[in-house]
């Protein structure tokens, strides 16, 4: 198994990397890559670490190198929010910076799985999948966007609410990645929130990344917190690769859906998506907003699509 990180040498790429040099299994390879200099640093101080897993760090001009025989692509490359910014303000540098990190995976590891985690998610996966359409090589059961900071954060968020161990709380997040598309299913918990509960939660979990960005007041948004988020779908994803299937909320290619592309529980097996799950049963509430996002969610995956067209 080879994963490569792109963005390596930043605040999600290095403690992402290290969860990785942890985690993966035995015998993979880690390839880091990144523009800014101090990546062969990187690589070296996690080569220190005495796991089965060989990690190596390219250089600006060594993408190529970094991406060659790739199984999963993890990409975290781009600028973050700053406070008052938000996630599509993002859009003109990061998008640019995918496209080209993406149409490089497609030379380079045509098969591979894309795990995207630059923002604005919403947009930057349907670039990833008009890249590759593009370069012939698109299989829409390979591209992701990494939405799993929204399931745990909803983990730890009700934990705290109902005295629970969050680690147990299974719970989808539906939708979008950034603010109102991001759409937590409370009512499936069978956790009795009153209604004053449910609307104090909700906005907490869209909002949370917000949170994170004011209180690093202008240092970046959520880099830790997403680091383990980032790790845990992609050791979910390469265990799927390998044969131990694993269900994961995912914003991926849909079809007979509201959008093109939708966060939704998606059954990861050794082809990348197997099939994307019904998300269950939607309260009242959560059928509202999850309808009245759609205008926005549809229109930020329409401004990727045209970016990737048009470029
Ligand atoms: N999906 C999520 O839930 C989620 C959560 C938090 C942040 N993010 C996003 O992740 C991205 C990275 O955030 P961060 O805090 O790590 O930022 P950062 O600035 O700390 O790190 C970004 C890294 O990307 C590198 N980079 C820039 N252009 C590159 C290129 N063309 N090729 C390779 N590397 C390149 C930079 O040198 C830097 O090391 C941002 O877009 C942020 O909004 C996503």
């Amino acid at each position: 198994m080879k994963v490569a990180v792109l963005g390596a040498a930043g605040g999600i790429g290095q403690p992402l990397s290290l969860l990785l040099k942890k985690g993966l299994p035995a015998g993979s390879e880690l390839a880091l890559y990144d523009v800014h200099p101090v990546v062969p640093g990187v690589a070296a101080d996690l080569s220190h670490i005495p796991t089965g897993v060989k990690v190596s760090g390219h250089g600006a001009d060594k993408l190529d190198e970094a991406l060659k025989g790739c199984d999963i692509v993890v990409i975290p490359a781009g600028v973050p929010r700053k406070p008052g910014m938000t996630r599509d303000d993002l859009f003109n540098t990061n998008a640019g910076i995918v496209r080209n990190l993406v149409a490089a995976g497609a030379k380079a590891c045509p098969g591979a799985c894309y795990a995207i985690i630059t923002n604005p998610v919403n947009s930057t996966v349907p670039i990833a999948a008009e890249t590759l359409k593009q370069a012939g090589v698109y299989d829409p059961r390979k591209v992701f966007g990494v939405t799993t900071l929204d399931v745990i954060r909803t983990q730890t968020f009700v934990g705290e609410m109902k005295g629970l161990a969050p680690e147990d709380i299974k719970v989808n997040v539906v939708g979008g990645h950034s603010g109102e598309t991001i759409i937590p299913l409370l009512s499936q918990l069978g956790l009795d929130f009153t209604t004053a509960q449910i609307e104090q939660l909700t906005p907490r979990i869209q909002n949370a990344g917000t949170e994170v960005v004011e209180a690093k007041a202008g240092g970046g948004s959520a880099t830790l917190s997403m680091g383990e988020a980032g790790a845990r779908f992609t050791l979910h994803l390469a265990g799927a690769l390998s044969g131990n299937e694993s269900v994961q909320c995912s914003f991926v290619a849909v079809e007979g859906r509201s959008t093109e592309f939708l966060a939704l529980p998606v059954r990861l097996g050794r082809n990348g998506v197997e099939e994307v799950l019904d998300p269950g049963k939607f309260s009242d509430y959560e059928r509202k907003i999850f309808e009245d996002m759609l205008p926005s969610l549809k229109s930020n995956i329409d401004k990727g699509l045209a970016f990737a067209r048009n470029s």
